[in-house]
């Protein structure tokens, strides 16, 4: 009880047996849950999950947790305001000014000088697409197939993942444009052109749609495809695609409610990683540390537009309490070298697997930098046939042994490795041991 910090711990198969109806009859059957048999997690410390049954687990997908679960110095600061005050950002109150001068001291770039903070991703996501929208004067977006941007009407315009609506690619509103995802593992174009290759498809539509008198607004993607499971674009992608789509008066919407905010070790936001400035970056998750809390980063001419339609407001958004939260999650990033430990320890678990994947044949990939990784399972080299059961039983021996993993992608075979960025090295050792294990078994 001392643990889970609860007065009584109650009857384990009860109380889960109790958690897992009351839940499914209230939320409904459109709620997405991890597990056919899940354990009832009532306890988080760093990168563990701690169940009823007093069982810890090595926490590998929770990326919204970023500087890790019950962090003191969060708890504390977020505890401190909830006592002090929290209301809407109507007001004029210290936090939300700090917040923002946070945001923006990681700002790729001077001209990304201005921030709206919002509550979710989904939220900033829409907000992005309005935006481009009236800077631009233009509907059009393209988009990236198997993408997910969230489930509001306009971020899930443009979320094509076929695993979150098998009819997605065929059900797209017509101001939605999609290009494929520039996948050089498994897509149509591989290689050293991959990435100009991808680049061209993009400039084609771009020129086409220009032709047919409805130009692209923008362009929005992940830069590191997060929900094709951390696949890296190939070389010169997103450059060539800013530069067409530019080219045209289009706006780059760069969405790193994902892989931003140091989880890819060597640069704070993936678009960095991929040298492009974006026009409008989108972020959440890690923001807020599963605190509702996501922010639009964009160029002050590009907001000025939007006040040419009225204003902006949201009621959680930037309220005091999620400022703080905010604030302190970019400090602990920083103080605690969060985006050095992501590089590090990302690195120890990629070439573990990587050697792993000579005695393993099921391991056709491992995609990703930093604490975004995806490692591919495939049944065989040449055809790429998915391993999707195979990553399923994966997921499941690897709960047994105290790892939570989940799949991912449109295939269901990649498993996702996006921990909370404290992870540590003994941990990644300890995951790379028990995969080897795991794989031994389903091999
Ligand atoms: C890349 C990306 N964008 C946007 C969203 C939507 O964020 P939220 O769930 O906070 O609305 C998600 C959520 O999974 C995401 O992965």
């Amino acid at each position: 009880s001392p643990i889970l910090g609860l007065e009584r711990v109650p009857d384990p198969v009860r109380a889960t047996r109790r958690a897992r109806r009351v839940r499914d009859e209230t939320v409904g059957a459109a709620a997405e849950r991890f597990y056919a048999e899940p354990p009832q997690i009532e306890r988080g410390w760093g990168a563990l999950l701690i169940d009823t049954q007093g069982r810890a687990y090595v926490d590998l997908v929770n990326n919204v947790t970023a500087i890790g679960h019950s962090h003191p110095v969060f708890a504390d600061r977020v505890a401190r305001q909830l006592n002090l005050l929290n209301t809407n950002s109507r007001f004029l109150y210290d936090a939300f000014a700090e917040f923002s001068e946070r945001l923006l001291a990681h700002s790729p770039d001077p001209s990304l000088d201005t921030v709206i903070p919002v509550n979710s991703g989904s939220e900033a996501v829409d907000l992005a697409l309005t935006l481009a929208r009236v800077a631009t004067g233009r509907r059009d977006v393209i988009a990236v197939r198997e993408s997910y941007h969230g489930w509001t009407s306009a971020a899930d315009a443009v979320s094509t993942s076929a695993f979150d609506n098998p009819h997605a690619a065929d059900s797209r509103p017509a101001w939605v444009h999609l290009v494929d995802a520039p996948n050089a593992y498994r897509g149509r174009h591989r290689g050293p052109d991959a990435g100009a290759a991808y680049a061209r498809e993009v400039a084609d539509l771009a020129r086409t749609l220009t032709d047919e008198r409805r130009p692209a607004g923008a362009f929005i993607c992940e830069p590191v495809l997060g929900n094709a499971g951390g696949v890296i674009p190939p070389a010169g992608y997103l450059v060539a695609v800013a530069e067409a789509v530019r080219a045209d008066g289009g706006l780059m919407i760069s969405d790193e409610v994902q892989v931003g905010y140091g989880r890819l070790g060597d640069a704070f936001w993936g678009s960095t990683l991929q040298g492009l400035v974006p026009d409008i970056i989108t972020v959440a998750k890690a923001a807020g540390n599963a605190y509702p809390l996501g922010a639009v980063l964009t160029r002050r001419e590009i907001v000025d537009a939007l006040a040419r339609e009225g204003t902006f407001f949201s009621s959680a958004g930037g309220t005091p309490v999620s400022a703080v939260a905010g604030t302190a999650i970019l400090d602990i990033i920083d103080d605690e070298g969060l985006q050095q430990n992501a590089a590090r320890v990302g690195r120890v678990i990629a070439d573990g697997v990587r050697a792993l994947s000579e005695r393993h044949p099921l391991i056709g990939a491992v995609h990703g930098t930093g604490l975004y990784l995806g490692i591919e399972l495939v049944r065989d080299h040449v055809t790429l046939e998915p391993a999707r059961d195979e990553a399923a039983r994966v997921c499941d021996l690897l709960l047994g042994r105290g790892f939570i993993v989940q799949a991912a992608s449109e295939r269901q075979n990649v498993l996702k490795v996006k921990p909370p960025l404290v992870l540590t090295e003994r941990d990644a050792r300890r995951f790379v041991d028990a995969l080897d294990a795991v794989l031994g078994e389903v091999d």
